[in-house]
């Protein structure tokens, strides 16, 4: 083999190498619920999570991405996050991908425009009704994912926190 040929080869394998140490694989016992801030549910990580009792009642940060996801994001990735035609299904996005890049994905968003396709995710770091509501937006998502939460609105939900009020009012005034 060219010596050319084998640099390329040992920089693809050092490049799936660090692929994998950097890959992240969510599902429940990882996005399990261990601490609960005031009606704000977090996984042994320190990570936003959902929590849904056996009854099917959703945490309240759960309920309101649902809302945000099916006002702001649902006509480009699908009702529910089932994805579309032309924008990923984000049920399996948030399967592999870590809550820092879903944050960073949303703000900046993102442009591929290879393959003559046209496949733009907007960014959305100035739109308060999307950034107010990320962490609500991204535990739905985790929800629907890895969680067993069925498509459409959640029957049942915790009452609203009065944490969630507060936030609210300060982010969207600010
Ligand atoms: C105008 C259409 C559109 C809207 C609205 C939209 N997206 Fe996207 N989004 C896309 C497209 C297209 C892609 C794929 C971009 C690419 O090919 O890299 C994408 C990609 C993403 C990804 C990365 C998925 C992956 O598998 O890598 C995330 C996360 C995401 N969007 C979240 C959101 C959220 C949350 C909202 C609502 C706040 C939203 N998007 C609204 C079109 C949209």
């Amino acid at each position: 083999m060219p010596v050319r040929m084998k640099q390329v080869c040992v920089a693809i394998i050092l490049g799936l190498l660090a692929g994998t140490v950097h890959s992240h694989a969510d599902d429940k016992e990882t996005a399990a619920a261990v601490t609960d801030e005031d009606g704000k549910y977090f996984d042994k990580d320190g990570t936003p999570t959902f929590n849904i009792k056996e009854d099917g009642t959703v945490d309240w940060y759960t309920y309101s991405g649902y809302r945000r996801f099916n006002s702001e994001c649902h006509v480009c990735h699908g009702a529910d996050g089932a994805g579309s035609t032309f924008a990923p299904a984000l049920v399996n996005s948030l399967k592999t991908m870590s809550y820092a890049d879903f944050l960073s994905t949303v703000a900046e968003g993102r442009k591929n425009l290879s393959a003559g396709k046209e496949s733009v995710m907007p960014a959305f770091g100035e739109n308060k009704n999307v950034y107010c509501y990320l962490d609500d937006i991204y535990v739905y998502l985790r929800a629907r994912a890895v969680g067993d939460l069925p498509r459409g609105r959640p029957a049942k939900k915790e009452d609203k926190p009065e944490a969630a009020r507060e936030q609210e009012a300060s982010c969207m005034g600010g």
